[in-house]
């Protein structure tokens, strides 16, 4: 087999667009550049040092006890053993973005895909796609978590049936996972925790989350986080916070067709509005909001 693409967002004069595809390829392991090992090893040593005390204990704990290190890009296979030992999930590695039928077709059956390819020196700090770095690193240590686990699996199948009923119910869905898988905040008791992976991978958001003032940190509910407008291209004005992953299966557990239906009668709500019901950790100042550009 030859080296496998890479697959990334197109420049156009409107901006960046995904590109997408359904590939499944081996790691070209021996193909990664001294450069590819280098950014994998500063962001890897940069962003563990910036999570002692930021992260949650469950995510450092498993990124350690699946053996991912700065040393080296780790390989897919070795990383599976630990994690097929764990939890039974796989990894799989692909050349870039998945159709959304596709990527839940793989969770439903506790398949994660990861990129294969490193992001280059100059997006050390932002790309608008995921890579390596993001998927593996951030993505792939709860999965060692049984419960987490189950969830992205459970996740994978209400993809399929939203998929099914329409773009509403999808768009619903995908809030859930991007202010819960992506850019969750956790309640433990030395405080707030990350978990969510698009924060985890970034140095930026991994401080803003916690520390600034400008945001609001609001208690995980399902139907308010389905309702919840998000952005893609600056640092969220709303975090969710669990209590546990515990919390956040069971909360997901029952059949969403009755939200969906329900939610379909009601408005959508701006990424930063702080509802009367919401349970406030913190009320944002706002500053430095955009106005346009919740999705
Ligand atoms: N219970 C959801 C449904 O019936 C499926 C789901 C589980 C969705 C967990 C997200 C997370 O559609
Ligand atoms: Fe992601």
């Amino acid at each position: 087999m030859g080296t496998p693409n890479r697959i990334e967002n197109l420049m156009t004069d409107k901006g960046s667009v995904p590109v997408y595809t359904t590939a499944v390829v081996e790691q070209p392991w021996d193909s990664y550049t001294e450069q590819d090992h280098a950014t994998w090893r500063t962001l890897f040593q940069r962003q563990r040092e910036l999570l002692v005390g930021r992260a949650c204990d469950e995510f450092l704990a498993s990124q350690d006890a699946m053996g991912m290190t700065e040393a080296a890009i780790p390989k897919f296979a070795e990383l599976n053993e630990r994690l097929q030992a764990a939890t039974g999930w796989t990894l799989v590695g692909v050349e870039g973005l998945l159709p959304e039928l596709t990527f839940f077709e793989h969770l439903a059956n506790r398949r994660f895909p990861v990129t294969w390819w490193i992001r280059r020196p100059e997006q050390l700090d932002y790309l608008s796609e995921p890579d390596l770095f993001h998927d593996l690193f951030g993505h792939v240590p709860l999965l060692m978590n049984p419960v987490f686990a189950d969830y992205m699996e459970a996740y994978g199948k209400g993809g399929v049936k939203a998929h099914a009923i329409g773009p509403d119910a999808l768009a619903q869905l995908t809030r859930l996972y991007w202010y819960t898988v992506e850019f969750g905040l956790i309640d433990t008791k030395d405080g707030l925790r990350i978990y969510g992976s698009g924060i985890v991978s970034s140095k930026g958001e991994s401080i803003h989350c916690l520390d600034s003032a400008a945001c609001n940190r609001i208690g995980f509910d399902l139907e308010r986080v389905m309702r919840t407008r998000y952005r893609i291209d600056t640092f969220q004005k709303t975090y969710f916070v669990i209590d546990s992953f515990q919390q956040l299966f069971d909360a997901t557990g029952p059949d969403f067709s009755p939200i969906y239906a329900r939610l379909a009668q009601q408005p959508s709500l701006p990424a930063g509005d702080v509802q009367a019901g919401d349970r406030v950790f913190q009320k944002g100042t706002g500053e430095g909001w955009l106005n346009d550009g919740d999705v």
